[in-house]
């Protein structure tokens, strides 16, 4: 409700006082009718704060915690941060548990008769895990390639916005992790995320790990 009405008050005030922020230009644009309307301004910043938000913080845990229960794939990764890297990051990069959708016309899926109107929940950590899609799914790979994983959504006009931004943000902190706390190691069981069914993001609300403090870059 905070963040709704945060929203709401920047909107107003960047349609009477525009500058060159995104506010502005989710206000002032020439879109006609695919122009956010008012009331969609709070919801969309709030997709972006959390869609941008929970989802590389948590990927990043989870990636740390994938990287302790396979110390081999930890020793691939570090020993070659740079080559390694790209196919690491893909590897970690599925904190999202479900999405759910409706059916716009009767169709067959799968063996499955679904009517218009019907709601589905897509399981990413199923689809990731499918075995005519991927060589051994189960086993945790810093060098899968190819990965055809659907953590940011299958292809279509959903898929994630900011994927790349996400490969980016968890490149650069697995390699500032690498780099600056060489020893970070995973020292107590994780606190799992709880929420009221099964949480849109899954996960780890803590992880405690250890490491030798470095100085600060700069410092
Ligand atoms: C590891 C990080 C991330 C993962 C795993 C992830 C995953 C996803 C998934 C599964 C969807 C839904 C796709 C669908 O409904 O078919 C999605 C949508 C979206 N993501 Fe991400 N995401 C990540 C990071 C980000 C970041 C950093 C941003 C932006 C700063 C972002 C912005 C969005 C937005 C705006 C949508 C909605 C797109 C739409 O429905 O048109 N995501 N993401």
């Amino acid at each position: 409700m905070t963040l709704t009405m945060l929203m709401n008050e920047l909107a107003e005030h960047r349609r009477e006082h525009p500058t060159d922020d995104l506010t502005s230009a989710l206000v002032h644009n020439d879109l006609g009718e695919d122009m956010l309307a008012p009331h969609e301004i709070a919801p969309f910043f709030i997709l972006l704060a959390v869609a941008g938000n929970d989802t590389t913080r948590t990927a990043t845990t989870l990636g740390m915690q994938l990287l302790a229960e396979n110390p081999d794939q930890r020793a691939i990764w570090q020993a070659d941060v740079d080559a390694v890297t790209p196919t690491a990051v893909d590897e970690v990069a599925a904190p999202v548990t479900f999405m759910r959708r409706t059916v716009t016309h009767d169709l067959e899926l799968s063996g499955q008769d679904f009517a218009a109107g019907d709601k589905l929940i897509l399981f990413y950590g199923a689809a990731n895990r499918d075995p005519r899609m991927f060589d051994d799914p189960e086993h945790f790979d810093v060098r899968r390639d190819p990965n055809p994983h659907v953590g940011f959504g299958g292809p279509g006009p959903h898929f994630c916005l900011g994927a790349h931004l996400a490969r980016r943000e968890l490149s650069v902190v697995f390699r500032q992790l690498f780099a600056r706390l060489p020893d970070i190691e995973v020292v107590g069981d994780a606190v799992p995320l709880e929420a009221m069914g099964i949480p849109l993001v899954g996960g780890i609300k803590h992880l405690p790990v250890r490491f030798t403090p470095t100085a600060r870059v700069g410092a």
